[in-house]
């Protein structure tokens, strides 16, 4: 007894509530707003203390946003949010990498204040820079919501996983691309209308360009792999390609070769790499995923992400990738982290599972040497002669044919839809055979080329 008692703890008095700060009250903003109120009392369980919200910010002060914004004071400008006294958190949800959302965080760890953003673009480009200045003042930053909407990925790399390497990682990182792909394969809609229910839908970024040529999961595939492999970010060099090349004839033909398609991020250490050093292969890029692949039965906004690790083996990560609930979801499970003290001391120091000091640079890994399979299509004039060009650059590069289907496409008189599938060869053929056929008159539009997802 006297010795349990001798470590028995002090009785802690109640601790104050956590105050929170936050700029942005749209998609996210709301739905945290809504989700602190309605699940208060399990949250101050759970957290030790009370969150509560103290001052709020976004551009139009008399939106109706469907919440009542009384009980919080107002700032016009998001920067002021920092400054305040009354205000231990700041929680950036305005997006954008630079300007206003750059500002205010810079703000945030200047005054000491906890940050937590779902800003991945802010996070790709200027992480690195904050998480320094976090972790040299001390101050939690973090970003569960930048990556992969509702899914705890980043705690589950950060913690679950922390004592494994990371062998690989790849998954569907994008909701907004995965809605547009498995709607128009379910329902045969048109690409510009399913775009249009993913925006109105609030998965879509403010620029949905940013979702559908790849940037967004680019983003987010950079901020994974520097957490998966300890590397600093690197978000210049993902190979980024999006869907929007993609035709209902493509995920036709993909269905009739046992595939869905989808748009992967995959990011691995390269022993190869470049100059005798390891490199970072990262690339976003759709896929050919086969019917019996765990990835082809991720529908709708839902997001997955696979990471192998060399202990744990393959780990799934899969949930919810955007939208209002689940993003808001992940913001306020960091700010619970920080009202529970996770975040304090060695934690605060450690933004990316590794101090920002601690990361390595890793060169790109060059992709010529990968080796795959890959499914081709050409858009090509309806004359003698065309499939023969295109089988002898494949000839010539090396490139070893499994299938090749010729399609009328009735839409576009005069041109027909070719569709490739290789045997496994090295990336680089590929690439070699489409350089010999650049500028051929046989080819109406670049040929488009998408990996098969292996096991
Ligand atoms: P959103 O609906 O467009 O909301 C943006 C909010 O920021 C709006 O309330 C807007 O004010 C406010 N705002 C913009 N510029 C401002 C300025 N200069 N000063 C003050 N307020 C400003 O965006 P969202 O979908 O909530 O996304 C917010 C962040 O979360 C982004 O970084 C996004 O990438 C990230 N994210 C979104 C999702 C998702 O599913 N939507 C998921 C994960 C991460 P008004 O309302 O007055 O115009
Ligand atoms: N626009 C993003 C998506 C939001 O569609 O995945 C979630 O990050």
């Amino acid at each position: 007894m006297a010795e349990i008692s001798a470590h028995t703890a002090a009785p802690k008095g109640p601790r104050p509530p956590l105050r929170i700060a936050l700029a942005g009250l749209g998609t996210v903003g709301a739905g945290v707003i809504r989700l602190v109120e309605t699940n208060a009392a399990l949250i101050a369980r759970r957290a030790g203390r009370a969150i509560v919200v103290t001052a709020v910010c976004a551009r139009d002060r008399h939106k109706d946003r469907g919440i009542d914004l009384s009980p919080y004071g107002w700032e016009d400008d998001m920067t002021a949010l920092a400054a305040r006294d009354d205000v231990d958190v700041v929680v950036e949800l305005v997006g954008g990498a630079d300007g206003p959302a750059l500002t205010l965080a810079r703000n945030a760890i200047a005054h000491n204040k906890a940050l937590v953003t779902a800003n991945k673009a802010m996070i790709a480009h200027h992480g690195l820079t904050l998480a320094a200045w976090a972790e040299a003042a001390g101050v939690p930053m973090r970003f569960e919501a930048a990556v992969a909407g509702g899914i705890p990925v980043i705690k589950g790399l950060r913690e679950g996983a922390a004592a494994n390497a990371i062998e690989r990682l790849y998954g569907i990182l994008n909701g907004t691309c995965n809605f547009i792909l498995s709607t128009m394969e379910d329902t045969g809609r048109d690409f510009a209308d399913v775009l249009a229910e993913a925006q109105a839908k609030g998965y879509a970024e403010a620029d949905p360009s940013f979702d559908i040529e790849g940037t967004d999961a680019a983003h987010k595939l950079s901020i994974l792999s520097a957490i998966a492999f300890g590397t600093r970010i690197d978000f210049a060099s993902v190979d980024t390609s999006g869907i929007s090349r993609i035709l209902a004839a493509d995920i036709a033909q993909a269905d009739s070769l046992g595939y869905v398609i989808r748009l992967i991020g995959m990011a691995e250490v390269d022993e190869r790499g470049s100059g005798g050093k390891p490199g970072l292969f990262q690339r976003v890029q759709p896929h050919l995923v086969p019917f019996d692949h765990p990835l082809a039965h991720v529908d709708g906004a839902t997001n997955a992400v696979v990471a192998e690790g060399n202990f744990s083996g393959r780990l799934l990560f899969q949930g919810a990738g955007a939208g209002d609930g689940p993003t808001a979801s992940a913001v306020v499970a960091d700010i619970i982290d920080i009202a529970r003290g996770y975040d304090a001391g060695f934690e605060a120091d450690a933004t990316f599972s590794i101090p920002v000091a601690d990361l390595t640079d890793m060169a790109p890994a060059p992709r010529g040497h990968r080796l795959g399979r890959a499914y081709i299509r050409f858009i090509v004039a309806d004359r003698p002669g065309v499939l023969a060009e295109i089988t002898a650059a494949m000839r010539d590069a090396g490139v070893s044919i499994e299938s090749l289907i010729q399609k009328g496409r009735a839409e576009e008189a005069g041109e027909v839809l070719v569709a490739m599938v290789t045997h496994e060869g090295p990336e680089s053929a590929v690439s070699e055979a489409l350089r010999l056929l650049e500028g051929s008159a046989s080819l109406a539009a670049p040929p488009l080329v998408m990996q098969i997802l292996g096991n």
